[in-house]
């Protein structure tokens, strides 16, 4: 005997400027006939809470609207239960949707607590951060920390629809801009050398003007991160094709350094940190050139990403290899680029000793000899030193 079931579920992601203009409500369809709880954060409700209540009203949606203070210590179980309470409260029922208005911890929350409600229900997420718009908002995934472990709980629930404006990111921190461009350079990094170029070109203006200018570079190189993360997780949409993973590159060793840090070392900073030491142990070990090598950790210094921390350490680079190696069924399947733009895995620890790591960390933290390239700015490094 035997149940057929088909979990797999398409959904479109609409990249649109002026999404809260009434000329694009359009995009809006999808809410139409349902009973809609959209939940957001007090920053995103003060920005753009009265318009996106006046356009859902203007199509007549019926909607209900909650505010939640939400943030990276709030993404617990207990925030999740608020969701689903909310939604019982309001009558939210199998035929109806939630609506995620916010960062990446925002969507987390939203699309975990819509898998859970009813055993499932729809939901709609509008990212406004730009770690939402190119990565946390556009996949399947919804999750919360537990037990001082990040994402530890969570599901594979698909939204029904992903509605982009870019015209949100304007009025972000410039580090919050920095996290999503750590992301960004990390897809480049292992799938498009373009990618990387265009960013290497833009990069300060892209940060200064919180991904608004210029015009054209910066929608394009918003779309083809989009494009490129889809591409690798239509591959393995639920985890369990391969454990071989491109979009696992600076995912290694940043674990561990936030957990060292307490959480105090960002998400993308520590992302940032994991790609330069690659990039390092990727020369070591003959896989990637100097010079390739040497303009990506320029690229990172320049945006005023870190390239190294305190710590970081012989013997946290052995631990988070080993936690890797659980998380990847028993293999490393360490990300390492071999150019700009293209990478190969290494499978097995014996090629990461001791001494490999030892000479890349001493490197790091002097990294003007040897590895920063003459034609890319020095002077204007930003470097930070974390931690
Ligand atoms: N599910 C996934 O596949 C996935 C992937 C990557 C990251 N994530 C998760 O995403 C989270 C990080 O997301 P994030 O970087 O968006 O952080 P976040 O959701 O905490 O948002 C960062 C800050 O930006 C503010 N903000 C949001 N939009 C704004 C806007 N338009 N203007 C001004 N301020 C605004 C928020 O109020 C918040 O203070 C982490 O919890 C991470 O684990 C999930
Ligand atoms: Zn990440």
């Amino acid at each position: 005997m035997r149940l057929e079931n088909n979990l797999s579920r398409t959904f479109d992601i609409l990249v649109e400027p002026g999404l809260l203009e009434s000329k694009h409500s359009d995009a809006f369809s999808v809410l139409d006939d349902r009973h809609v709880l959209v939940i957001t954060t007090p920053t995103v409700d003060r920005l753009y809470g009265e318009r996106m209540r006046d356009l859902l009203a203007t199509r007549s949606v019926d909607f209900d609207y909650l505010v939640l203070e939400l943030s990276e210590a709030r993404k617990t179980l207990d925030y999740v239960q608020q969701v689903c309470a909310s939604a019982i409260y309001y009558g939210i029922g199998r035929k109806d949707t939630l609506v995620a208005f916010g960062g990446g911890v925002c969507s987390d929350i939203v699309g975990f607590a819509a898998s859970m409600i009813r055993r499932g229900i729809s939901h709609i997420r509008i990212p406004t951060t730009l770690v939402g718009q190119m990565d946390a908002g556009i996949g399947i995934k919804g999750g919360v920390n537990f037990r001082s472990k990040k994402n530890v709980l969570g599901c594979f629930h698909p939204p029904a629809a992903v509605l982009v404006d870019p015209v949100f990111l304007a009025t972000l921190a410039i580090p919050s801009i920095l996290q999503g461009l750590s992301e960004i350079i990390k897809v480049a990094l292992v799938a498009d050398r373009y990618l990387f170029e265009a960013v290497g070109t833009h990069g300060e203006t892209l940060v200064f003007s919180r991904f608004q200018q210029p015009d054209d570079a910066s929608l394009e190189i918003l779309n083809q991160s989009i494009k490129l993360t889809l591409a690798e997780l239509q591959q393995n949409p639920f985890e369990d094709q391969t454990l071989e993973r491109l979009l696992d590159f600076g995912h290694t060793f940043s674990p561990d350094l936030e957990e060292e840090s307490g959480f105090v070392l960002s998400h993308g900073d520590a992302v940032a940190i994991d790609m330069a030491l690659t990039c390092t142990l990727a020369t070591e070990l003959g896989i990637m050139s100097v010079e390739d090598s040497g303009e990506v950790i320029s690229l990172l210094q320049r945006l005023g990403l870190p390239i190294w921390s305190r710590l970081l350490s012989v013997n946290l680079c052995h631990s988070a290899i080993c936690h890797a190696m659980v998380h990847r069924g028993g293999a490393v399947n360490l990300v390492v680029p071999t150019t700009i733009g293209k990478a190969r895995f290494i499978r097995s620890p014996e090629q990461l000793d001791e001494n490999v790591f030892r000479r890349c960390i001493d490197k790091l933290s002097k990294p003007n000899e040897d590895l920063t390239l003459s034609g890319i700015a020095k002077s204007e490094s930003l470097r930070k030193i974390v931690m």
